[in-house]
């Protein structure tokens, strides 16, 4: 299974002053810990790391012995063209590839198995957590507009998996109409193309903001938490 890791982010959010997948994680960096999931998965044979030109060096260097094990591919200005770009640089024999977030360190790696397994069956497949908060949509003023049933709302994950022409083909298509997605299930969905959920667990989040670094932490100091 070819494997992409998108992680040419600037991470705002972070407030670090830098790509938070730089941030030091118990002695290591953040997207070391994702790497070690990733190649802890039976299921990969290539992995493909999307990064901007400019922190090639120090992403690399920071994953230490795997830097020998993954293929550099420039990374663009929104995770979707960074996507893209990914995808342009697959191995021309690759017909699925699974995408993960480089900022979801704690991936469990028998669900990335899992995806990739799932995927022998479907075209598309996605990691998701049922939610337990009440989802409210909300205007442009900050007032509640309405609120969604619960029961039909999931949370999604990555990895994100896709037969590799199928997702190159709905990039094009959101080139040519201009839309802009957060994660590559969404162009499936915009397609009317169906894509699988597989239910993940609630420890794979994206780190994002500080609170989510002391997660991860606490996650990675207890391992069979
Ligand atoms: O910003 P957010 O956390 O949603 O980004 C999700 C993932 O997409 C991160 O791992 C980030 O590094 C990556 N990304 C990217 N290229 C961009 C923006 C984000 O590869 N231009």
């Amino acid at each position: 299974m070819h494997f992409l890791i998108p992680a040419a982010g600037s991470g705002s959010r972070m407030k670090a002053g830098k790509n938070k997948l730089l941030i030091d994680l118990e002695g290591e960096t953040l997207i070391y810990w994702t790497i070690k999931s990733i190649f802890a998965a039976s299921s990969i044979s290539w992995i493909g790391i999307i990064g901007q030109p400019f922190e090639k060096k120090l992403l690399l260097n920071s994953i230490k012995h795997f830097c020998n094990k993954v293929e550099w591919i420039n990374g663009g200005e929104t995770r979707q063209e960074s996507v893209f770009n990914g995808l342009n640089s697959l191995p021309k024999d690759a017909e699925k590839v699974l995408i993960h977030d480089g900022a979801r360190c704690l991936v469990n790696p028998e669900l990335i198995d899992k995806c990739a397994l799932e995927l022998e069956e479907n075209d598309a497949v996605i990691l998701a957590t049922k939610v337990t908060d009440t989802i409210k949509m909300v205007d442009h003023k900050g007032f509640i507009k309405e609120t969604p049933n619960r029961k039909n709302l999931w949370a999604a994950q990555t990895p994100q998996g896709f037969l590799v022409d199928k997702l190159k083909k709905a990039h094009k298509i959101a080139i040519d109409k201009n839309w802009l997605v957060t994660d590559d299930a969404s162009l499936f969905e915009r397609l009317n193309w169906k894509v699988k959920i597989i239910e993940g667990d609630y420890k794979n989040i994206k780190i994002t903001s500080p609170i989510d670094l002391k997660i991860a932490k606490m996650f990675l100091n207890n391992p069979n938490y």
